[in-house]
C-alpha cells in the first residue's frame, strides 16, 4: 500500500517524533489528521505542515472514546504515536497506564469500527529492560523495568490481538531512543541530547545520572519516520514487530564527548545519584528491518548531532532557557505525589 493520496490520521502528531511523521507524510500528498491533547505536543511542532493545507488538528484526549470515535471516519491509515512518557510514570503511574493501554485500546477500536486499511502502533526500545544480551532482536526476553514500558508492551499485545482476530491489519514499530530537532529539552520531559546541547551553548555544565555508561542506540528521528513508513507500505511486514535503530550502542559519555567537540568547549558534567529505574543497556539489532525493506537507519551520530546543535542554535532562544526551572538538574522528581498516593 503506498502511502499517498490517502487519509491519513496520526496521534500524537504534535509530539517530538509524531510531527515529523506528518511533516513526512504530507510530502507525499496524503491528507492528514492529527489527533492530540498537547499534554507534551506543541502546536509550533505543526507550522510547517499546517501551511501546507493538508492537515486538520483535533485537540482531543484519545481517552474520550465517544469524541474521537467520529475523527476516524473515511481514514486509510493511522499511525498511533500519542502516549505520556517514561519519567512520568515513576511519579504517576495511572495516567501513564491509562493513555497508554486504555488509550491504545480505543484507538484501535475507533479504527476497526471505521474500516481502516492499515494500523501503525509505535512502541518503544523500554519494552526490553536493560539488555542482558546485545545486539537485541524483536524476540528479546520481555523485562520492562517501569510502567511506561510494560504499558508499551501492553499496547503491542492489544494490536497483536487486533491482528490475530482479523481485525485489522497492523504492523508494530519498535525504535529505540531518537534524537534531532523538536526533541524535548524541557522539564520532565527533557532528553540528555537537547538538555547537553542547551547547557553546552549556555557554558554550564550538565548533569549526568549515575556514571554515564547507560547505553542506548541513538537513531535520528528522521531516519526513524521513514522506516515507519517503509513498514506500514510493505504488506510483507503485516503483523511483525520491528526494532527501528541504527544499530549502534553510544553511552551518556560518549555523548557529553560528541557534544564538547562539536560546540568546542568541554562540557565537564556533573555526576548525580542514577535515576530510579533507569535502563542500563539499549542496543538494538536491526537486521529483520533490512530483511523486509531493505533499509535501515545509517545516520552516524556525529553527523545527526550537528544537525541537532544547528536547530537547537536557530531555534531555541538561549535567552529565555538560562537559570529557566525547565532546564533544571533532576527531571523526574519534582511532582508532588508519591505513586502509591495518586487516586
Ligand atoms: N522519543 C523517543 O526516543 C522514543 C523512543 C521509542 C519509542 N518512542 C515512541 O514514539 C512515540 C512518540 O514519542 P515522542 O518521543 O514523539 O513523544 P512526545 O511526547 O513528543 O509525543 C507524544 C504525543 O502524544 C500526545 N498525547 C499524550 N497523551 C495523549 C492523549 N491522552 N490523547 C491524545 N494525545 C496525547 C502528546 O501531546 C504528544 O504530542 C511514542 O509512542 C513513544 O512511546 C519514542
Amino acid at each position: 500500500m503506498k502511502l499517498s493520496n490517502l487519509k491519513i490520521l496520526v496521534t500524537g502528531g504534535a509530539g517530538f517524533i509524531g510531527s515529523h511523521l506528518v511533516d513526512a507524510l504530507i510530502e507525499k500528498n496524503n491528507q492528514l489528521i492529527v489527533l492530540d491533547d498537547f499534554s507534551s505536543g506543541k502546536k509550533s511542532n505543526l507550522a510547517q505542515a499546517s501551511a501546507s493545507g493538508k492537515l486538520e488538528i483535533f485537540d482531543q484526549c484519545i481517552l474520550n472514546y465517544q469524541e474521537i470515535y467520529p475523527l476516524f471516519s473515511e481514514v486509510d491509515v493511522v499511525f498511533h504515536m500519542a502516549t505520556r512518557n517514561v519519567r512520568l510514570s515513576l511519579k504517576q503511574p495511572t495516567i501513564v497506564h491509562d493513555v497508554n493501554t486504555t488509550g491504545t485500546l480505543n484507538v484501535l477500536k475507533a479504527a476497526k469500527g471505521n474500516g481502516v486499511q492499515k494500523f501503525l502502533y509505535c512502541s518503544s526500545s523500554e519494552v526490553n529492560g536493560t539488555a542482558v544480551k546485545v545486539p537485541m532482536k524483536e524476540d528479546y526476553a520481555y523485562n520492562p523495568e517501569t510502567i511506561y514500558g510494560a504499558s508499551k508492551l501492553t499496547g503491542e499485545y492489544y494490536t497483536q490481538v487486533f491482528e490475530r482476530s482479523g481485525w485489522l491489519n497492523t504492523v508494530i514499530a519498535r525504535p529505540h531512543n531518537n534524537y534531532g530537532p523538536r526533541e524535548h529539552w524541557e522539564g520532565m520531559l527533557g532528553e540528555v541530547i537537547p538538555r547537553f546541547i542547551l547547557m553546552g551553548l549556555l557554558n554550564e555544565k550538565p548533569t549526568i545520572f549515575g556514571d554515564g555508561k547507560q547505553t542506548r542506540d541513538f537513531t535520528y528521528v528522521t531516519e526513524t519516520v521513514r522506516h515507519l513508513i517503509a513498514i506500514t507500505e510493505n504488506d510483507q511486514c503485516r503483523g511483525e514487530i520491528f526494532n527501528i535503530c541504527k544499530g549502534n550502542e553510544v553511552s551518556v559519555l560518549d555523548i557529553a564527548k560528541i557534544i564538547s567537540k562539536q560546540l568546542g568547549r568541554e562540557l565537564d558534567p556533573v555526576f548525580l545519584k542514577s535515576r530510579p529505574s533507569d535502563v542500563l543497556r539499549l542496543f538494538g539489532d536491526n537486521s529483520k528491518l533490512k530483511e523486509f525493506v531493505s533499509s535501515a537507519p545509517e545516520m552516524d551520530i556525529e553527523e545527526g548531532m550537528q544537525l541537532t546543535i544547528d536547530w537547537f542554535k536557530e531555534n531555541i532562544d538561549l535567552e529565555m532557557v538560562k537559570g529557566s526551572e525547565k532546564l533544571a538538574d533532576i527531571n523526574w522528581d519534582k511532582l508532588d505525589s508519591e505513586p502509591w498516593l495518586e487516586g
